[in-house]
């Protein structure tokens, strides 16, 4: 009997699993078709949508009373994660309008990491920049002179600055096992003015042939191959100081003025764009918007950039257009005084100082100088207190500038003197100055390039 039952109990046993087997033999393949399909689907639908991407996709349209809206966001600034929610009922209109008038993407995330970065942040620096005996001690020391006073350095200024508010700076240290950065110190404007170097070829071998000693006499360089190395450069010169030497031109993060994400030696979003500034020791008081009765101000050399030549050409002689072929008749300082718009046109490099002039002296830059990698563009909305134009549509300049409305540009000008204070350099480095600014482009650089410990 027991047995029996038993023997029944396991023939109901195997015809049930029988059952379940048929099925998982049907449902199985069938779910798996079915998720490819849907797979597939999905692939399907999607990829159409990444090829024609809303911005890329549409052809450029201007409108005037809105173009400054249009300008596309940063890839960086698109990484930042999404703003946070409203302010509560409590914020009145006037706080909604000026948050939406701030020129940061973020300012309460940036301040934040920022002061996580003044706490932390440690660069060491290569002891050359302190070895009186070295031959080439020109090549690494800081100047002796100060370069405020020193206006031969002009348009160079922010290279050497860097060095010496570095070394006045908390971030500086002697210990290299804390530090986040390596700074190779070599200066490519002495290099420039060193007879025994000089020439474009010679120089790119002397920076390959330091960096390959401080490769021998350090191990920070081989840990990282050289990825959390940097060094900062403000001659055009210097982004083909890389090309001897295939991991410094590859690894190692390139402070430079002349970012231009369109140049083979040039990386974005590894490289850093430095402002170019003019050495300037204090802020000067504003001229406010009512007191700029001209339109427009351009002075300079049509060098060799077409896009210069076709703005003298279309505007040379305009009467409300002050667009000058070299000089103008009156100062350079007056220009940017008593205008509302400062044009910053590309000439040999996509940068020069009329930028930060523009800035200096209240002026809404006029930004036409396609590829710029735009200094702090990943803290600052550039589109919030400047303008850029396609170097194609210089021929709707004026139009461009004569269609803002007056409430776009009040807040424009608004926005230019807040940013000010992060285009000024100091010997010694304060606040959201320009050497924060550009360390703190280092600091959200850090730990991505560790590549191993030692
Ligand atoms: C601004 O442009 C958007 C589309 O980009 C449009 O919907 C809106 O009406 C425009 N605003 C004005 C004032 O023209
Ligand atoms: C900053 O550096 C310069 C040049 O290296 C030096 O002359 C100056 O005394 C330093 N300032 C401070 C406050 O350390
Ligand atoms: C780093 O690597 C290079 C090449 O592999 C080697 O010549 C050099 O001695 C290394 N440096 C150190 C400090 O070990
Ligand atoms: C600008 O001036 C220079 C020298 O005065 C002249 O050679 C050049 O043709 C001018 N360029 C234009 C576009 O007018
Ligand atoms: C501007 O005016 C001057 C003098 O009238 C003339 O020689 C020059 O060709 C004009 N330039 C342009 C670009 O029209």
């Amino acid at each position: 009997m027991r047995t029996r039952e038993m023997g029944s109990k396991k023939k109901k046993n195997t015809k049930a699993r029988r059952v379940l087997m048929l099925l998982f033999a049907v449902a199985l393949p069938s779910f798996i078709a079915i998720s490819f399909f849907m797979y597939k689907h999905r692939n399907n639908s999607e990829i159409p949508t990444l090829l024609h991407h809303p911005i890329s996709s549409q052809p450029y349209s201007y409108n005037p009373t809105n173009f400054s809206q249009k300008a596309t966001p940063s890839l960086e600034a698109s990484l930042f994660p999404p703003p946070p929610p409203p302010p509560p009922p409590a914020a009145t209109f006037q706080d909604l309008r000026e948050a939406e008038a701030d020129p940061y993407h973020n300012w309460e995330l940036f301040s934040r990491d920022f002061q996580e970065m003044l706490q932390h942040f440690k660069i060491f620096v290569y002891p050359d920049i302190f070895d009186k005996a070295n031959p080439f001690a020109n090549i690494f020391l800081p100047l002796d002179k100060n370069p405020f006073q020193n206006p031969r350095i002009g348009n160079y200024f922010s290279e050497h600055i860097f060095k010496i508010s570095l070394l006045n700076s908390s971030v500086l240290t002697s210990t290299p096992r804390d530090a986040h950065f390596f700074y190779l110190p070599f200066s490519v404007n002495n290099l420039r003015n060193d007879p025994r170097v000089r020439s474009e070829l010679r120089i790119s071998e002397y920076v390959a042939e330091y960096t390959s000693s401080v490769a021998r006499r350090f191990g920070f360089w081989n840990a990282s191959g050289g990825a959390d190395h940097f060094y900062v450069c403000c001659h055009s010169v210097g982004r083909d100081a890389t090309s001897r030497h295939h991991w410094l031109h590859n690894n190692v993060i390139q402070v430079t003025c002349s970012s231009s994400y369109f140049q083979r030696f040039y990386v974005a979003h590894k490289d850093v764009g430095l402002p170019q500034i003019w050495p300037r020791s204090h802020q000067i008081a504003l001229n406010p918007p009512h007191l700029r009765h001209r339109l427009v101000f351009f002075s300079g050399r049509v060098q060799n950039a077409q896009v210069r030549k076709q703005l003298i050409d279309l505007f040379g002689n305009h009467s409300e257009m002050d667009i000058f072929n070299g000089s103008s008749t009156f100062s350079y300082e007056e220009g940017f005084k008593n205008s509302r718009y400062c044009l910053h046109v590309k000439g040999y490099e996509v940068n020069t100082a009329r930028l930060s002039d523009s800035i200096h002296y209240g002026c809404i830059p006029v930004i036409i100088s396609n590829y710029y990698d735009l200094p702090f563009a990943n803290v600052l909305d550039w589109s919030k207190f400047s303008v850029t134009i396609n170097q194609r549509d210089i021929p709707l300049l004026r139009t461009i500038l004569l269609g803002v409305t007056k409430e776009t540009y009040l807040s424009m000008y608004h926005n230019l003197c807040k940013v000010r204070r992060h285009f000024v350099w100091h010997m010694e480095p304060r606040g959201y100055d320009a050497f924060h600014m550009t360390v703190y482009q280092l600091w959200l650089r850090r730990s991505i390039h560790r590549l191993s410990s030692l």
